[in-house]
């Protein structure tokens, strides 16, 4: 593997999975690997998890890790073609791309949707522009559509707490006061469709995610009656798709408790609003796996850093 930009680059996702938990079990075992090499961490967005644990997993695998906070240190890139850069773009991401693949040996890259314009969302300029670009291998830590290192992690995590060879999985939405964007919930749908389960979404009206993505899942607008029977809730909030980025519905009705969990596990990918997403009996219960879900962030990456290295 070269890349890591989307759950389509895993190549056989029950195995990947089964190697990232013999890495969980034995995290040094290939401190060696990564001698020598370097990977860069450039975030054009915030970030907890994704920016200690794949510093992490690069240290357990021996490599040198930069990173570098590009969205309020570096200069402004420009990404478009021609462009008289006469504004307030700085750099353009030809240059910014070639240098920065001088430094090191892969470079990571987080840069969220912008949410106002679609089109360049769906482009996803910036981890294209670097892949494009580069001559180093890229690895996406949450770029405009897609959040596969998160998606890897939870099917880690739905692989060691599942007791049934075929859980039922629901994805629901949640209320938010601001506009999320749909890179977590798409990788999320993408990596369960490659899961034995009975996996649902559930939503309220105007909230459908790009149907290039959930095609063929069963969408279902009555949480109650999605609820049934459930084995894993996955709570996620996300923008309007269809009226693009605009925040529609915030009503409370839809955040998780603990009655309507049942006896299900409770998932997110963290950060989460407590008593807005979700009620503190939940998280602070022991039905909640948020907390093994972002361990296993570590040992994603490092699956993923462990091939790229194999091949480099
Ligand atoms: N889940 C996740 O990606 O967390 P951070 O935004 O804190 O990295």
């Amino acid at each position: 593997m070269k890349h890591y930009l989307s759950i389509n680059d895993i190549d056989n996702l029950s195995e990947w999975v089964k190697e990232a938990r013999i890495l969980k079990s034995q995290p040094k075992a290939n401190k060696n690997l990564g001698a020598n090499k370097t990977i860069c961490l450039l975030f054009f967005n915030n970030s907890l998890r994704t920016r200690l644990s794949t510093q992490k997993a690069a240290m357990n695998l021996g490599m040198e890790v930069m990173v570098m906070n590009f969205g309020n240190e570096g200069w402004a890139l420009e990404y478009g073609d021609g462009t008289i850069m006469n504004q307030n773009t700085s750099e353009h991401i030809k240059e910014a791309a070639q240098v920065v693949s001088q430094f090191c040996d892969i470079a990571a890259i987080r840069a969220f949707a912008s949410l106002t314009d679609k089109e360049q969302d769906e482009a996803e300029v910036v981890l294209n522009g670097f892949k494009k670009y580069t001559s180093i291998p890229i690895v996406n830590m949450e770029s405009s559509v897609g959040h596969p290192l998160q998606a890897l992690a939870d099917a880690i995590t739905l692989d060691e707490k599942s007791t049934k060879a075929k859980p039922k999985v629901v994805l629901s939405w949640a209320p938010h006061p601001k506009a999320l964007p749909h890179a977590v919930a798409n990788s999320f749908v993408e990596m369960m469709q490659l899961q034995k389960a009975d996996f649902i979404i559930t939503h309220p009206e105007g909230y459908e995610l790009n149907e290039a993505i959930t095609k063929n899942v069963t969408i279902e607008h009555d949480q109650q009656k999605a609820l049934e029977n459930a084995d894993f809730v996955y709570v996620k909030n996300w923008s309007s798709y269809t009226d693009y980025g605009k925040v529609l519905n915030q009503d409370s009705n839809w955040m998780m408790t603990k009655e309507k969990l049942g006896s299900a596990k409770f998932m997110h990918c963290l950060p989460v609003r407590r008593n807005v997403v979700v009620e503190d009996a939940v998280l602070d219960g022991e039905q909640s796996l948020v907390i093994e879900q972002a361990n296993n962030r570590t040992y994603s990456a490092q699956i993923v850093l462990k091939k790229i290295l194999e091949n480099l």
